[in-house]
């Protein structure tokens, strides 16, 4: 028996017939999209790189896991100072400390009514603790109010969080009062 016998049959070969018939429409629908959704992926994630890579994804999550622990955490010089390496939780400091504290302390926290926070002299103390013990509770009597029960205390982690970063940035501003850090 020839291909000709018998319409679409290609080959016949011991009595098996091997079909010449055209893709399903559905097959070659999947097809299609399949290989535009791969270039539009690679297109979006490797040429332009507008996608997020996964080891920014990755950063991102370990940046929330991080600010999650601390968050859980009883505060400590420790987990205030890892706190100050997350640059999420001292962007959102940094914009408290613009309408809370900037009244108080300047713009850059250079000093006004209050003291000077860029500078490496403390009335209260520059240790991570310090600092945080004197945003909770204030130093009523002397103008600085309590921050704690207006802010909450993880507000008032990423503040302080923040205010270390100020540290030592020396900004020209209120001179300096107290001692200095050791
Ligand atoms: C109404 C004005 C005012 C506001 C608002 C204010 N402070 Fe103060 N702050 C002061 C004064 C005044 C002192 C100095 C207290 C003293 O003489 O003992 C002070 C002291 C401090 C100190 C201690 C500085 C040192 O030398 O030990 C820190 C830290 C501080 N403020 C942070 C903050 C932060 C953070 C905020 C915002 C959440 C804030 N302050 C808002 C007035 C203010």
């Amino acid at each position: 028996m020839s291909a000709s016998d018998k319409s679409g049959v290609l080959h016949v070969y011991d009595g098996i017939e091997e079909m010449d018939n055209h893709l399903p429409r559905w097959w070659l629908f999947i097809l299609w999209a399949t290989l535009i959704f791969g270039f539009g992926y690679w297109y979006y994630y490797h040429v332009t790189g507008m996608g997020p890579g996964s080891l920014e994804v990755y950063k991102a999550e370990a940046a929330e896991a991080a600010r999650l622990a601390a968050s859980n955490k009883p505060v400590s010089d420790d987990t205030l100072l890892a706190l100050m390496q997350d640059s999420q939780s001292v962007e959102l400091g940094k914009a408290q400390f613009q309408q809370q504290c900037a009244s108080c302390h300047g713009q850059k926290g250079e000093g006004l009514i209050g003291p000077n926070l860029t500078d490496n002299f403390w009335l209260h103390g520059g240790k991570p603790m310090a600092i945080h013990k004197t945003v909770s509770e204030g130093v009523v009597a002397k103008g600085m109010p309590a921050w704690e029960r207006t802010l909450g205390a993880e507000r008032v982690r990423s503040i302080v969080a923040y205010v270390l970063t100020l540290k030592n940035t020396n900004v020209a501003g209120k001179a300096p009062q107290g001692e200095p850090e050791q």
